[in-house]
């Protein structure tokens, strides 16, 4: 047996990228790679890029100047580009920093193999092309012990969307969605190896219209199909886009008990007039129609939510009307981002906001959101819920899980096993998570 070589993958952005490193390891495992987790010890080391804010390439260029000097210690070091700036900046990578090997973007993974045999010929491979098969269905996953009892399974990717200010069109081309069929196979296939947790992924997973056995499928009818795989106790979905909230996926939250009291629906800002500048196609009052629909069907669920500040001609009652829809959502949890240019993008070319004002409206909007968190955590505690357990806690016998809401939650029980879902009593709340007492 040859000496296994070692690959390092350093992963940025989406859950879609981490998705993605781990299928990127599992193909180079077929070409005798093993992971490390130190770069210094890699014959391969492939950065999975993120482009979705100014400034990403220039990071992974800052990444790449500190690597020259492995690749000058260890001249047979081999360097890799992947993912969203790969797809991007294509064979410019290789012309700034002549030291990169290869550079593939996300619809050329499948390819991977191939491309590094090329390398290890001593050949320069570059793929970016955004190719007719479906890429899903040629990079095959290999049995392979996922990392505990959660998984991720990508059904949709691309998306059609277009908001002003996002790259994904771009670097992930067009919709697509996997067939019912293959998901439901690889969720069979990761229960038997101990899943017992699911998240379907997408950038825009809820416009999930892949081909069933009589025609097109939603997302509402996967997830009624994966209710049915035995083992299967929880499922959950992400991202989503409000359009894209249909009648049977919001019922779907009421009646379906595999599907988790919680929701990403990122919705950027609360004033009209800059979502129209935005492309989103939806409204406040159509956003907060939908939130009211969701709770209607599902009272306790947890809204989660994606923000922009700074969005170019954002003014102060522009500003002021994304704090009070805050205000009516009341969030669990969110994310935000001051506005950052992306070339080629129609924002980029628009009236941009002075930096300081977009980052004093991202302190204001990050204390409300702070503020409705602790309250969703604090209002928590004395309640019981379903934990699942995922991983030892810092603490000599804790254990961390995830809640149904996704609360992270530290139990300190020998009862508490990795993999199985106990009730728990929730006792108090910590910034970023709840303690609680194994009740069964
Ligand atoms: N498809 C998902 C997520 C896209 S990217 C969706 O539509 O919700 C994740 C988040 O990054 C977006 O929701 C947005 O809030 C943020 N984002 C994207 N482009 C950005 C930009 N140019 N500047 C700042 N934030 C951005
Ligand atoms: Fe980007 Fe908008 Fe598509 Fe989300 S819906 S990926 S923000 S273009
Ligand atoms: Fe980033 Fe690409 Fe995901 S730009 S957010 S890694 S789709």
């Amino acid at each position: 047996m040859p000496e296994p070589k070692k690959l390092f993958i350093k992963t940025y952005g989406c859950q879609m990228n981490v998705y993605d490193s781990e299928r990127m390891a599992e193909a180079l495992g077929g070409q005798g790679y093993e992971e490390t987790d130190r770069a210094d010890d890699a014959d391969l080391i492939l950065l999975n890029t993120c482009h979705i804010r100014e400034k990403a390439a220039e990071k992974i260029y800052s990444e790449l100047g500190r690597m020259k000097k492995l690749k000058l210690a260890k001249p047979n070091l081999k360097i890799g580009v992947t993912g969203c700036v790969a797809q991007a900046e294509g064979v410019e990578i290789m012309r700034r920093q002549p030291m990169v090997d290869l550079v593939v973007g996300p619809q050329s993974y499948h390819r991977l193999p191939e491309l590094e045999a090329k390398v290890q010929a001593g050949e320069k491979a570059l793929d970016t092309d955004f190719p007719d098969e479906d890429k899903f269905e040629i990079l095959k996953s290999r049995p392979k012990t996922p990392h505990g009892p959660t998984a991720f399974l990508t059904v949709q990717e691309g998306c059609d969307k277009f908001c002003a200010f996002c790259v994904v069109p771009y670097t992930r081309g067009a919709e697509v969605s996997r067939p019912v069929a293959r998901i439901l196979d690889e969720a069979r296939n990761l229960v038997e190896r101990g899943v017992r947790e699911i998240t379907l992924l997408g950038q825009n997973v809820n416009a999930y219209h892949g081909a069933g056995s009589d025609g097109d499928c939603s997302l509402a009818q996967l997830i009624w199909g994966l209710d049915k795989v035995d083992g299967l106790e929880r499922i959950r979905y992400t991202t989503s886009h409000p359009n894209d909230m249909s009648d049977d996926l919001i019922a779907a939250h009421g009646d379906c008990t595999k599907l988790m009291p919680y929701l990403h629906l990122p919705v950027q800002s609360g004033s009209n007039r800059i979502l129209k500048r935005m492309n989103r196609n939806h409204t406040a009052e159509s956003y907060l129609s939908v939130i009211e629909r969701i709770r209607a069907a599902r009272p306790d669920i947890l809204i989660s939510g994606d923000f922009i500040t700074g969005f170019p001609e954002e003014t102060d009652a522009d500003f002021q009307a994304t704090l009070d829809l805050i205000q009516e959502v009341h969030y669990g949890t969110a994310y935000s981002f001051k506005y950052s240019t992306r070339p080629g993008t129609p924002a980029a070319e628009r009236a941009q906001v002075p930096p300081e004002v977009a980052s004093d409206r991202l302190q204001a909007l990050q204390a409300l959101l702070t503020k409705q968190q602790q309250a969703t955590q604090n209002a928590m505690i004395g309640r019981e819920v379903g934990v699942l357990f995922e991983r030892p806690g810092r603490d000599p016998g804790q254990m961390v899980g995830k809640s149904d809401h996704l609360h992270a939650v530290h139990v300190t029980h020998s009862n508490a096993r990795i993999g199985a879902i106990s009730r728990v009593r929730i006792l108090s709340s910590g910034t970023n998570s709840l303690a609680g007492e194994w009740v069964g």
